[in-house]
């Protein structure tokens, strides 16, 4: 079978403990590289219309990129498992069960991604494997108690599948032995250009959705659902990133860009990237509903990534699928509450093709 999949050690951390990299490969047609620490996402190699392979996610080439200290400094969460809970949450507090829990904050004054340590930064225990149809690994943590102040021990295991198509799946599947929240995401940077140092305004999107979520200035949902038609969020067509982002409105304006969630209407194939130039294709289909846009508004060349390349503003896209942001506060937002009989599960799919 064309299928593959290997691993090496990537690096050791300070603490000394060894990274592994493994590598899930479909000749000629596709191969990912996940690392154990933080359950990342480090290389997507696709082939362009000429059959070029190329990676097309921003990262490192060795671990010790993801430990520098210009990285950690303007630290962004290149290709990482978000957790426990995605984005930020007003105040940096939610409230379970009439009890106000305060999350710990890790950017400036504000609690973003899961806090100081996330599972970003985690070391996952791994477990390659490989079926008839497929082969990938499954990273597993446990996260305890109190970590971060949120409630409940929570077991996570994070899926990543290659199968046969060259589809990729990230599947979450989580349980908790007390009453907790969890949303999480993948958070990696997606430019199909395969050139890192170009920016994505010459993609084209879609994202079939008919709402979107407004923010406030501390980057907040403001709780409204508003719908896309007339606004620079309406990506129910495929349409060139730069004529949105360039329009004169106050929400693009607050953000430097798209930094919003999207309201999707469906699961399958509900967002499509698009690079004119390379003939790249990412197709998405998830259970979530929503995804977090965000065109790398805050990068700004501050540290060096693959290639010595330093990533600016818009080399990238990510496409976070998840529940929306701050859905603790915002009772008319689906629950991110999980209970202790309750399975958590989610799934993405990532399609890639050309056109
Ligand atoms: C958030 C941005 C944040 C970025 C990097 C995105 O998910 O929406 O506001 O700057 O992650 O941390």
């Amino acid at each position: 079978m064309a299928l593959k999949i290997t691993s090496k050690k990537f690096g050791v951390l300070p603490s000394g403990e060894e990274i592994d990299l493994f590598t899930l490969c479909l000749d000629r047609k596709i191969e990912i590289s996940v690392m154990n620490y933080g359950a990342t996402l480090t290389h997507l190699f696709i082939p362009d219309r000429d059959g070029n392979m190329e990676d097309v996610v921003l990262g490192f080439d060795t671990l010790e990129g993801y430990l520098q200290k210009d990285y950690l400094d303007n630290y962004c969460y290149l290709g990482s498992t978000i957790g426990r809970v995605a984005g930020r949450c007003t105040d940096n507090q939610f409230i379970l069960d009439n009890k106000t829990i305060q999350l710990p904050a890790n950017q400036g004054k504000v609690h973003l991604h899961g806090g100081k340590e996330g599972w970003d930064k985690k070391i996952w225990v791994s477990e390659p494997f490989e079926t008839e149809n497929s082969v990938g690994v499954t990273f597993y943590y446990q996260s305890q108690d109190g970590e971060e102040n949120y409630p409940g021990t929570i077991e996570i295991w994070v899926t990543y599948t290659l199968d046969e198509t060259g589809k990729l799946e990230i599947n979450y599947k989580a349980i908790s032995d007390k009453k907790t929240i969890i949303n999480p995401t993948n958070h990696s940077y997606f430019n199909l250009n395969g050139d890192f140092s170009k920016d994505i305004e010459g993609h084209m999107f879609m994202v079939d959705a008919d709402h979107f979520l407004p923010m406030n200035e501390n980057s907040l949902p403001t709780g409204e659902i508003i719908h896309v038609a007339g606004t620079p969020f309406d990506f129910r067509k495929s349409t060139l990133i730069k004529e949105k982002i360039q329009e004169d409105n106050p929400q693009i304006k607050l953000a430097g860009g798209i930094d919003h969630c999207f309201v999707i209407n469906q699961e399958e194939n509900c967002a499509v990237l698009y690079d004119p130039v390379s003939g790249r294709k990412l197709t998405l289909t998830t259970t979530e509903p929503g995804i977090q846009v965000y065109t790398s508004n805050y990068l700004n060349k501050s540290f060096k990534g693959k290639g010595g390349i330093a990533y600016g503003k818009r080399a990238a896209i990510c496409l976070e699928t998840q529940h929306f942001p701050d859905s603790c506060t915002h009772k008319n937002f689906p629950t991110i509450i999980l209970l202790p009989a309750e399975v958590f599960n989610s799934r993405t799919i990532f399609e890639f093709s050309v056109g």
